[in-house]
């Protein structure tokens, strides 16, 4: 069967990057974007784009009929930070949003979902170290409710319905092409740019928060291999755990300053430090790597060397 691929959000930090790497794999027609913004030149000019807003029922149910769509990948999302800033409109998009996509699919209109989980389904009362699969989860942040909820939802969808919903709890994800927007974890981003540009950051977590972290190819790549793996390698459907490396503030400014040696960092935490501190430090995703054989390519020393040398020279 011919794909057609749909992602809402295509303009996020994620989207850029996965609607490139889904028109090499599906060719450019059949991978249409959209976002309730416009996307960056190169995921528009790119393809098919249409400006959606995924809360809008109607409209989303009309592109997919037009494009015959078999397959859609759910962005559209708040994150943590600006989910504390919008409580309600967080919620609202990060839930009706989804269960708008899971009624496609389960009324049969496409035949496979994929939705973005993350480490912020844990909490304050999570064992805090290889933080395993299954596990206490009370997460205290909007975002963090609004991920474990939507994971009981996937998880109800496919038991009930037998919808095929496919999901990967990120960790924090670094990438050069676009920026992150809105999260807690985008301290690990930022620094690469100040460094470059000024030599100096001033970072909003305290220098020894340690977080699970992911360089933005193996997201994708992460992403990719989930969607593509046979339906009964997927033995979960809530949401994998999922890891590359993890490290502190404190520890990434070393690793930058083996590239830039007059590097330095100052340390002001902000209310993002507060969530940072309820969120494991690192993660078990052994049932990912069991299940569809999941093996990153990137840990801390090769993802600091590949973002300085392509921001550097874009
Ligand atoms: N990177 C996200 C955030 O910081 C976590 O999923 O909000």
């Amino acid at each position: 069967m011919k794909e057609v691929v749909f992602v809402a959000g295509s303009s996020g930090q994620i989207g850029t990057e996965l609607v490139m790497k889904l028109r090499e794999m599906y060719g450019v027609d059949n991978v249409i974007a959209s976002d309730i913004k416009k996307s960056s030149d190169e995921v528009k000019q790119g393809g098919p784009f249409e400006l959606l807003d995924v809360l809008d029922r109607d409209a989303l149910f009309s592109i997919v009929k037009k494009y015959n769509v078999t397959q859609i990948y759910l962005l559209a999302a708040l994150l943590s930070a600006t989910a504390e800033q919008k409580v309600k409109g967080a919620w609202n998009l990060n839930m009706n949003g989804l269960f708008n996509v899971l009624d496609l699919a389960k009324e049969q209109h496409i035949s496979k979902v994929y939705w973005p989980s993350s480490i912020a389904v844990f909490g304050p009362t999570t064992p805090k170290h290889n933080t395993p699969q299954r596990t206490i989860m009370e997460p205290n942040t909007v975002y963090g409710i609004s991920k474990q909820t939507g994971e009981r939802w996937c998880e109800y969808y496919n038991a009930k319905y037998g919808v095929d919903v496919r999901s990967l709890r990120y960790p924090g994800l670094i990438g050069y092409k676009s920026e992150p927007g809105g999260g807690t974890t985008d301290y690990a981003v930022h620094i690469f740019h100040e460094a470059l540009e000024k030599g100096t950051y001033e970072c909003f977590l305290k220098e020894d928060t340690e977080l699970p972290m992911m360089y933005m190819p193996d997201g994708i790549k992460s992403t990719i291999s989930l969607m593509e793996a046979p339906a009964e390698q997927i033995k979960i459907r809530s949401a994998y755990n999922l890891a590359a490396m993890s490290f502190t503030p404190k520890i990434l400014a070393e690793e930058i300053k083996k590239h830039i040696p007059g590097f330095t960092i100052t340390y002001k935490p902000d209310s993002r430090q507060q969530i940072a501190d309820t969120w494991p430090g690192s993660i078990d995703d052994s049932e990912a790597r069991k299940d569809w054989g999941w093996l990153p390519d990137y840990d801390l020393e090769k993802m600091t060397a590949d973002m300085i040398k392509n921001i550097s020279h874009p």
